[in-house]
């Protein structure tokens, strides 16, 4: 069996509990997009892992990670990440961690245009700064340096030579920065090549042969469905595909080889920079929401926007990923809520939304329609049975399923593995 995750909002559903908790159950764990924007949490015992390049499953000794073609991997982030887990005692070996020659190389070029495009908008992204959208930029404009290239110091010179020749002369005359040194990115990079050269190979051809030997994989989204490049909020997204079509571009594995698509979302709403948000909350419930979710964010620590469940929102999600079982993430930060809304259609100019609209315009000005429900006073926090949940927050749970005609499998209850509730 072959399962994808990926998020249904705009991003922190809790994938990263998700895919640590289903990733017993198969061999293979795969990134396919996004690079180190992405801040996948996992809490073990009193341990809390904060991945960011690594799949969420690496925790797990004997499965296999793999990073696929379609993430862009900033090499400096990607060794932090394995030795931080070093001093931790967690060895990733090469035999644990493949990366695709196929990916593209963050470089320090792109960090930095990253923050000056940034400061140059009228209308800002909030990027994390991490160069992600300069990196897919290069790759789609086919002057990306990919892994492969690190291993290759003559290409590696003749495409970082070419790539300076332009940048430089930009960096100097439209921001008015020094120029970037070729040899000190040229040493620092060959380093590095030759630290991660253990692990880079055709990370398609071994995920196909893993899967023509029977090995069931899980394919780790990061970011959600509305930060993907298509179908998110433009410009309001992130540079690559989240949603579960990214799978096949970015890993090299066919649609029929896939299974099944489940997706993580949180039992209310959050958002990290800027663009749309119709069921945004301002006030005492945004800071209520915030300090009991701490929804600040895991790359950037910036705090996360709150607001209700939007099921327009998600139900769109359903619809672009093909999703036939959901997890509810977090259902235990809205204990003690008195009231809790769902929302459940927009207006517009009069008229009534009850599908997710692609013009940006429409949806800053969109107003939510509302349902209301009674909340909960007994905790769900640790609770691990569907039917030990308090009354109201199983008609939670089953209003939603509802409204979003799918089934609501997977229910978080606490960041702890333990705290999951499995529906049959
Ligand atoms: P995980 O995988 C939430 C957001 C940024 C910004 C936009 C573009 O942890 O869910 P980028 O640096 O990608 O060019 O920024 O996308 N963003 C995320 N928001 N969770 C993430 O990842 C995100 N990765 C990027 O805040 O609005
Ligand atoms: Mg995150």
């Amino acid at each position: 069996m072959n399962v994808v995750v990926v998020g249904a909002q705009w991003g922190d559903e809790g994938k990263g509990k998700l895919i640590d908790f289903l990733s017993k159950d198969v061999d293979l764990t795969v990134r396919f997009q996004g690079g180190n924007n992405a801040g996948h949490t996992v809490v073990v015992g009193e341990e809390e892992y904060v991945f960011h390049l690594l799949p969420s499953a690496v925790l797990h000794k004997n499965k296999i990670c793999v990073i696929g073609n379609g993430v862009v991997v900033d090499p400096k982030a990607l060794i932090e990440e394995i030795d931080g887990l070093k001093k931790r005692k967690i060895n990733v070996t090469p035999k644990q961690l493949k990366i695709s020659d196929r990916c593209h190389v963050v470089l320090p070029y792109h960090r930095v245009l990253d923050g000056l495009r940034e400061s140059k908008r009228e209308n800002k992204i909030g990027t994390t700064g991490r160069g992600i959208g300069p990196c897919y930029a290069d790759k789609v404009t086919r002057c990306g340096i990919r892994m492969g290239d690190l291993l290759n110091s003559g290409l590696l010179k003749s495409k970082l030579k070419d790539n300076l020749k332009e940048k430089n002369e930009v960096f100097r005359k439209v921001y008015g920065q020094k120029n970037f040194s070729f040899d000190s990115i040229y040493k620092e990079y060959l380093k590095y090549g030759k630290k991660i050269g253990p692990y880079i190979c055709d990370t398609a051809l071994f995920v196909n042969q893993s899967i023509d030997k029977g090995k069931a994989v899980l394919f780790e989204g990061a970011q959600g469905t509305f930060l993907d490049i298509d179908f998110g909020t433009y410009p309001f997204v992130t540079s690559s595909n989240s949603i579960v079509g990214g799978v096949c571009s970015g890993s090299g594995v066919a649609p029929t080889r896939i299974d099944k698509a489940i997706a993580a979302v949180k039992a209310y709403t959050t958002r990290v920079g800027e663009g749309p948000f119709p069921t945004e909350l301002t006030a005492e419930l945004r800071d209520e929401l915030q300090s009991k979710g701490n929804e600040f964010g895991a790359t950037t620590g910036r705090p996360r926007r709150c607001g209700w469940f939007d099921s327009v929102l998600v139900r769109y999600s359903v619809m672009v990923n093909g999703i036939s079982e959901l997890a509810i993430m977090k259902l235990d930060v809205l204990d003690g809520m008195k009231k809790i809304k769902i929302c459940t259609g927009y207006k517009y100019r009069g008229k009534i939304l009850k599908d997710f609209p692609s013009d940006i315009e429409v949806l800053w000005n969109a107003k939510p329609i509302y349902e209301e429900i009674a909340g909960w006073t007994k905790p769900t926090k640790g609770v691990q049975e569907f039917d030990k949940l308090p009354l109201n927050a199983r008609r939670y749970i089953d209003r939603l399923e509802k409204l979003l005609k799918v089934r609501i499998k997977y229910v978080s209850t606490g960041s702890k593995r333990s705290d999951t509730i499995i529906r049959d």
